[in-house]
């Protein structure tokens, strides 16, 4: 045995966001011995950035909506490249995840008869969101706690994965440290969850905060697992780009659900030209239908601001390219407008979303009652991940899950607002279900522990190097913060073959950058060494992202290519998969995706 700490579990989640604690709390209500796993202190977590509200059709607000419209709206929303059975899972179970969630004491927003309110969101048919103000991921993560807390999870705070360990071909635990003393540890587990989020680190603009560097991604590349779908990353239309230390922190889709419009530097609602074909019968061409949509008329039609992210965040950057942007180069989201139709608009502004209210208030100093804001695009969500079994969450490596943001299948090219945290809470609570059933069916995995002295090894390297041997002294955050500008400028929202092959080139120059990366100082609280560790896992990812838009020749969802603007037939039957190789190269291949069950395309064709 080695000579670390070692912590036993029969289920051990890394990630304690939505989809973490929900997991947690399913496998131990299965009475398996849970561990828990968070890079950061418990609650916070990216699930909070979900503001505007969860997506599940409970029909609260607009009876003609049902699990098959709420399917086929996330089908259309991802271009059809989902993974459908999760599409109709996610649908189907989303209501009692809610429900499920009141139960445990979420206090959500009523319509007047004492029932979930539900508001409008991009893509979403109907008024769909079930919400807490624009505070909707925060409490959900409070109920998850709350409830979780009970359920005897022990709870490692301030830890980070650096390996999963393995057994043969099935994996056996996972190796780490704790942030505080830089002590390393081993978690033996029969089954792991991963649950650690997106990637939005790997890039310069970004609604993530620190701790989003790819690590499930690029833990389960490394141990084996396939990743599919890596060149969907979603620019969520509205970031704040005022002032630049607060830039990227997101501005909620709640505020164009309740009426905010977009505004170019002449005062024009640009998003009217350009509607896709595909929603047109649905998007009003007027302003008063609009408004009257964010209102609750059932008759009217959604204004356009409420179209996908992914059309949303393109038509922006056209616009600033027109040179019709704000003055920080973005455009203006105006909710204060709404004055012109509520007396009382100030306050309901105020009460709606008030988080928006105090972050532009505190942050910008600009009263949103009053005057419009600057927004931008931001990098938001990633789409692909970890390839999983649509029942069961499993990946190809047995007794590896995933659930949440880090897994992929449900969102297909572009995932619709608010079907991020239902999407959580739906296999969140599948991926606990069976892995516990998993543990418990699978007898004891062993450590070795050559794998562990070997990561161990790899992890202290950056303070062993020298000058010396390595001929430089160059630290991780320039790495760090080139390898964001990197992306940002060559992998982001508008992409082109020959900067996407340079960017290749650049990820080839980062990795040997970091792998001569030097560290100064001792193990404790050290967040040198912290960021020279993550650095693998945001090159990995960047690399598969990179890989994966140059192998996608079409333009679908998140992924715009300026040099094939359009959907392509052939390309949106495939799935592209990245999988590490013996020797230890990415290995890019396409796969085709299953044919759609005839009841499912019946429903797709209705909804039509
Ligand atoms: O805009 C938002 O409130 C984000 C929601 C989401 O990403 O699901």
């Amino acid at each position: 045995m080695s000579n670390y700490p070692t912590l036993e579990y029969d289920v051990l989640v890394i990630g304690a966001g939505g989809a973490g604690l929900r997991s947690a709390i399913e496998a131990s209500a299965a009475g398996v011995r849970v561990g828990l796993i968070c890079k950061s202190l418990l609650g916070k977590a990216h699930t909070v950035m979900a503001e505007g509200g969860m997506a599940a059709a409970l029909a609260n607000v607009d009876d003609r909506d049902n699990w098959k419209v709420h399917f086929a709206d996330t089908m259309r929303g991802g271009q059809y490249i989902n993974n459908w059975r999760m599409a109709e899972l996610h649908a189907k179970e989303a209501p009692d995840r809610v429900r499920e969630l009141e139960a445990w004491g979420a206090v959500f927003d009523r319509t007047a008869d004492g029932r979930i309110l539900q508001r409008n969101f991009g893509g979403h048919r109907y008024p769909r969101l079930a919400h807490v103000g624009d505070r909707t991921g925060l409490e959900l993560i409070r109920t998850l706690q709350d409830h979780g807390i009970h359920q005897g999870i022990e709870t490692h705070m301030e830890h980070t994965v650096v390996t999963l360990l393995k057994d043969g071909d099935r994996v056996a635990g996972a190796f780490g440290y704790d942030r505080e003393r830089g002590r390393f540890k081993v978690f033996k587990a029969k089954a792991i969850i991963l649950a650690t989020g997106g990637i939005g680190r790997a890039y310069r603009i970004t609604s993530n905060s620190w701790e989003y560097t790819g690590d499930g991604q690029s833990l389960a590349y490394h141990a084996g697992a396939e990743l599919i779908d890596m060149e969907f990353v979603q620019f969520h239309p509205t970031g704040m780009i005022w002032p630049p230390s607060v830039m990227g922190i997101l501005v909620t889709e709640g505020v164009r659900g309740e009426g905010g419009v977009l505004l170019n530097n002449e005062g024009k609602r640009f998003m009217f030209s350009g509607i896709p074909d595909a929603y047109k019968a649905q998007t009003a061409d007027n302003p008063e239908e609009g408004w009257r949509y964010t209102q609750g008329d059932k008759n009217a039609r959604r204004p356009p601001e409420l179209l996908t992210r992914d059309h949303v965040a393109r038509c922006i950057v056209d616009e600033v390219k027109a040179g019709r942007g704000s003055p920080h180069g973005g455009i203006f989201l105006d909710i204060a407008w709404i004055k012109e139709k509520l007396p009382n608009a100030a306050e309901h502004i105020k009460k709606k979303l008030p988080s928006m209210y105090h972050q532009f208030m505190q942050l910008a100093n600009l009263d949103i009652t009053k005057e419009p804001m600057e927004v931008g695009p931001t990098t938001h969500y990633i789409m692909g991940g970890v390839r999983v079994d649509a029942e069961t969450q499993m990946s190809n490596v047995p007794g590896l899950f995933a659930a949440g943001e880090v897994a992929a299948g449900l969102h297909g090219s572009n995932r619709l607002g608010g079907n991020s945290l239902s999407d959580l809470l739906v296999f969140g609570k599948r991926a606990g279900e069976f892995a516990a059933k998993y543990s418990k069916e699978s007898s004891s995995s062993q450590i070795n522990d050559v794998q562990v002295e070997e990561a161990a090894r790899q992890a202290l390297e950056p303070f062993e190097r020298s000058v010396k041997a390595t001929g430089t002294a160059e630290g991780p955050y320039q790495i760090q913060h080139d390898l964001q500008e990197m992306m940002q400028n060559l992998v982001g929202i508008v992409r082109r073959e020959r900067e996407m092959t340079r960017a290749l080139a650049e990820l080839d120059q980062l990795w040997r950058r970091a792998k001569n990366v030097i560290v100064h100082g001792h193990r404790e609280y050290n967040p040198g060494w912290h960021t020279a560790l993550d650095l693998k896992n945001l090159l990995t990812v960047s690399e598969a992202i990179t890989c994966a838009a140059i192998q996608r020749k079409e333009s679908r969802g998140g992924h715009f290519r300026e040099d094939f603007p359009n959907k392509d037939s052939s390309e949106g039957k495939m799935n592209i998969v990245v999988r590490k190789d013996a020797d230890g190269s990415m290995n890019v291949r396409r796969e085709n995706i299953p044919e759609m069950p005839p009841d499912l395309k019946q429903i797709i064709e209705e909804m039509k």
